[in-house]
């Protein structure tokens, strides 16, 4: 009697007051795969998959919408289901829930980042208001082609940057919610830019590149990582024991939880590395994928598989503890419902102008054209992105809303209230029509200043959306040629989410402003900066080519043994371009300008145990006040295996007033200066190191120390 009593009490609290061992020595074999198993939804749980949950057959659900929608799930599971073991509840909430931030790679522009974590914590909160406890971001690959879509998604081409703006997203997040580094791992290598294509990655470069911004968010403790669909060098992310196990199990020590993306784990037979579904289900789980997004393949075909002994108990086991312990861990066991509440709307929108503004990239700003004075007379704003309410969402908005967006025109518009302000469409983002040339060109005509729009639709960047041409889409170009031709000066404002080649502009535009696509307060915030209320701070994550053919392009490159020279045909270069790129790695102007003078360091000579600090003097020689992001690179001189020219190891955004000057620090654990050696581990060598100080990827002064042994 009195046992069944206790047995009746064990199984009807929940589980948090077990320990998970106790919990897990109770499941049912269905029981233990239904924790491996997640089910999108569409808005909602489906009655079918609320059948699952009464039978402890889902771990997860994701894209149901609402905490109206997900408290009643979980209450069947803490009320109905035997074992009571709450639900996670997924979303993609990219960059922003329903206040929709700057995409991530305009973000990185900010190369701040606070602002990454403010606007991961504000969206985390959100999202948690609306019953979400698990984001399937930061993603973090880095990407070197701006063809490929997703670029749009990360934080460019350097495991630098990209590795503390992944830790700051993580940190953000998951204030809230569970957040997700993804895509695990290489998925930026995709040769062509083509999405989902194959990778040719060595594990020298993946170690040394690709790597890197998951172990920032393993190290910050990101609490799970979606497998990526593509192979590296031919192994799948999503079936690849080096990967999962090895790397990111031994090396790392990760302790959460591993999904897959979508149905990549069925890919496998895709891919050809499994016959059938249920080899793909063996080779994923023994590879240490523990959660099978969406292709159920887990729970249909595991248990013929453990029948026929053709995979050990311990795997199902081992994955089904990692997902316990992360519930645990966000405390789901004693809080399922998490009901939270959202910040008020108003802060929201607070953070997301902050950050757009620190996301505006200056490129080009000849005769200080900007910024515009608004009370200076008729402005034109013209293109197809002047006054669109949509793209500047970005390709992945979640609950974003167009009739949350204050488009370029209305930030226009309600800062030169004193003006007229007139607009002309002139064409669309990509059809072929000229009408609205003639409009646009009578805009310009009675205007002080043109601003021309233009870029691309959300839809052209993200998932599946790669380009295989990075010009501006559609008669865009002739738009703006035929702007420029009545005379008015041009300030062109880009939207859009990758690197575009934008040759005449670039030779003919005297301002141009890079500004991604920045959320909902994208209007305001482009606004503080071409009127100046905000001086432009941001710099490039990420290489802008000046041909498409010079693709890959990025800045932390090896030397060759023929390294560019124009005096010498034989060396590495083009015949037709030159090698460099349009605007580079770290590049972006201010509305002041800044010296860099007496550069130091703390020591001649260091130990690997050391750390360098570098001093230099920077001074705002310009009439305003403004934010330089004082950039340290660091190069290897000679090692055991080819050197990259430059490294991006600290930086630092220093705000100074007119003719201020201060000495920036900027240090380096000298074990930083890690390179994959012959024997493909970690390893720093004794030797002459060059630093870089400077504005950029490009410019700075140099100073040296020797690594002794
Ligand atoms: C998609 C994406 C991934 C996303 C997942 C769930 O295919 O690759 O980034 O998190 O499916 O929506």
């Amino acid at each position: 009697m009195l046992r069944s009593l206790l047995l009746t009490l064990l199984l009807a609290t929940p589980a948090a007051a077990q320990n998970l061992d106790s919990l897990l020595a109770r499941m049912t074999l269905e029981e233990k795969l239904g924790q491996l198993n997640l089910l999108s939804a569409n808005g909602r749980a489906s009655p079918e998959q609320m059948q699952l949950v009464r039978a402890g057959k889902l771990g997860g659900l994701f894209n149901v919408i609402g905490a109206e929608n997900t408290t009643p799930v979980q209450r069947i599971v803490v009320t109905e289901s035997r074992l009571k073991i709450p639900l996670l509840f997924g979303l993609d909430v990219i960059h922003g829930y329903r206040t929709i931030f700057p995409i991530p790679l305009g973000e990185a522009s900010s190369f701040d980042p606070d602002a990454a974590e403010a606007t991961a914590r504000a969206a985390g909160q959100e999202a948690a208001a609306f019953g979400i406890n698990w984001t399937y971001a930061p993603m973090v690959d880095i990407a070197r082609d701006p063809r490929w879509g997703r670029i749009a998604e990360g934080s460019g081409e350097d495991p630098f940057l990209g590795s503390m703006m992944a830790a700051a997203r993580v940190r953000g997040f998951q204030q809230t919610i569970f957040a997700t580094a993804k895509h695990f791992a290489g998925y930026g290598g995709a040769e062509a830019g083509r999405d989902y294509n194959e990778t040719e990655i060595s594990e020298r470069t993946m170690r040394e590149i690709y790597l890197p911004p998951f172990k920032a968010a393993v190290d910050a403790g990101v609490a799970s990582l979606m497998s990526a669909f593509n192979d590296i060098a031919g192994v799948p992310a999503s079936g690849n024991a080096w990967l999962t196990g090895t790397v990111l199990r031994h090396e790392w020590g990760f302790k959460g939880f591993v999904v897959s993306d979508w149905t990549s784990i069925a890919e496998l037979i895709q891919h050809g590395v499994a016959g059938s579904q249920a080899e793909a289900g063996r080779r994923a789980l023994m590879a240490g994928v523990d959660m099978d997004m969406q292709s159920s393949i887990y729970a249909d075909s595991i248990a013929a598989l453990l029948r026929a002994n053709r995979i050990p108990m311990a795997f199902v086991d081992s994955a089904v503890m990692h997902i316990l312990r992360a519930k645990q861990r966000l405390g789901l066991f004693r809080d399922p419902y998490r009901v939270r509440t959202a910040p008020p709307n108003a802060e929201l929108r607070a953070i997301a102008r902050r950050v757009a503004g620190e996301s505006i990239v200056l490129l080009k700003n000849e005769r200080s054209l900007l910024p515009l004075d608004p009370r200076a007379g008729t402005i034109a704003v013209i293109g197809p992105l002047a006054d669109n309410k949509e793209e500047p969402l970005g390709p992945w908005h979640t609950q974003g809303q167009a009739a949350d967006v204050v488009t370029v025109l209305q930030g226009i518009r309600s800062r030169a209230s004193g003006v007229q302000v007139v607009y002309a469409q002139g064409a669309g983002v990509e059809d072929t029509s000229t009408a609205g040339f003639t409009a646009a060109v009578a805009a310009a005509r009675q205007a002080k200043v043109a601003i021309l729009v233009l870029g691309e639709r959300g839809d052209m960047s993200g998932e599946a959306a790669s380009r295989s041409a990075l010009d501006l889409p559609g008669v865009q170009e002739q738009l703006l040629e035929a702007v420029a031709a009545t005379g008015t000066p041009v300030v062109l404002v880009l939207i859009n989410g990758r690197p575009l080649i934008l040759p005449w502009a670039s030779d003919h535009v005297p301002a141009i402003v890079e500004t991604w696509f920045l959320g909902v307060e994208a209007g305001n915030a482009t606004a503080d900066v071409l009127f100046g209320d905000v001086n432009p701070s941001a710099k490039l994550p990420v290489t802008f080519p000046r041909v498409l053919g010079q693709i890959p392009l990025y800045y932390n490159h090896r030397n060759t043994g023929r390294p560019p020279d124009v005096n010498n045909k034989y060396t590495s270069k083009y015949i037709d371009v030159p090698v460099t790129p349009r605007y580079p790695f770290g590049f972006g102007l201010s509305y002041t300008t800044f010296g860099y003078s007496n550069l130091k360091l703390n020591t001649a000579r260091a130990r690997v145990s050391d750390t360098v600090t570098a001093t230099i003097t920077v001074t705002n020689t310009g009439s305003r006040e403004g934010t330089e992001v004082v950039q340290l690179y660091v190069r290897d001189e000679v090692a055991s295996v080819a050197p990259r020219l430059r490294e991006l190891k600290a930086f630092r955004r220093v705000t100074l007033k007119p003719g201020e000057s201060r000495a920036v620090d900027l240090r380096v654990a000298v074990r930083d200066l890690w390179f994959i050696g012959l024997d493909m581990k970690p390893v720093v060598e004794p030797g002459t190191f060059r630093v870089f100080v400077g504005p950029n990827s490009v410019e700075g002064q140099e100073a040296v120390f020797e690594l002794v042994p």
